[in-house]
């Protein structure tokens, strides 16, 4: 599958989102993560759909929105709304997963599926043929710029056993502490999406940053 390198706003300078969403663009990025945080499914508080309407009439980017929030079906028109191309949830919030998904879907949108580095593969089985992405945390969502977290991996290579076996297709994307060494790891075990906040934004020279995590 082609690997695909989406930088994460969360590591931008806020004060400059539409600035800084231009040079993820021109430094080579194919996709923006967006991380919307609630500050009840994880300690911290990011941005909303408001931000990602803003970025969506300023920029042709695909928009990967990422959603750490207790209620994903309740607020998921305010994000279709706002323009999202794939909007990924979590199984650990409180919602019906399969629902969630279909809605996803029916509103043209892209589905992707999230699991946290404790959630077993298990828990995501039964909605794999409902999802366009799946996403394997690498680190414990919340916070940019932890490290990333190898025990992961062989839940990487068996979801791709899965995909296999069922004859899917979904992307399998990691996020948390990729960059051009970890990357190694991540895509060797299957992932091709791969999530980079700290390592691109905050690089000296964030197209090389780019290169160096699509080349590893
Ligand atoms: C973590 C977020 C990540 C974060 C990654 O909760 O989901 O997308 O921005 O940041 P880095 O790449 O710095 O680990
Ligand atoms: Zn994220």
């Amino acid at each position: 599958m082609k690997r695909i390198i989406a930088p994460s706003l969360l590591a931008a300078d806020f004060s400059r989102i539409g600035e800084e969403t231009q040079r993820a663009i021109e430094s080579g990025a194919d996709w923006l993560h967006l991380d919307v945080m609630d500050g009840h499914f994880v300690d911290n508080i990011s941005f909303g759909p408001a931000i990602i309407d803003a970025i969506n009439r300023s920029s042709d980017i695909y928009l990967d929105v990422h959603l750490m929030i207790s209620r994903p079906d309740h607020y998921l028109p305010r994000f279709i709304d706002a323009g999202a191309n794939m909007i990924t949830v979590h199984t650990e919030s409180e919602h019906n997963v399969a629902n969630t998904l279909e809605r996803i879907r029916e509103a043209g949108c892209d589905a992707g599926l999230a699991i946290n580095p404790a959630t077993s593969l298990d828990d995501a089985l039964p909605y794999l043929d409902q999802i366009d992405m799946l996403l394997c945390m690498t680190v414990v969502p919340g916070f940019g710029g932890q490290s990333f977290m190898h025990e992961v991996m062989p839940k990487i290579e068996e979801a791709v056993r899965i995909r296999e076996q069922r004859g899917l297709n979904f992307q399998i994307q990691v996020d948390g502490g990729i960059d051009a060494s970890t990357a190694v790891p991540a895509t060797q075990a299957g992932a091709n999406v791969l999530v980079a906040g700290s390592s691109t934004f905050c690089a000296p020279d964030m197209a090389a940053a780019i290169e160096a995590i699509r080349t590893a």
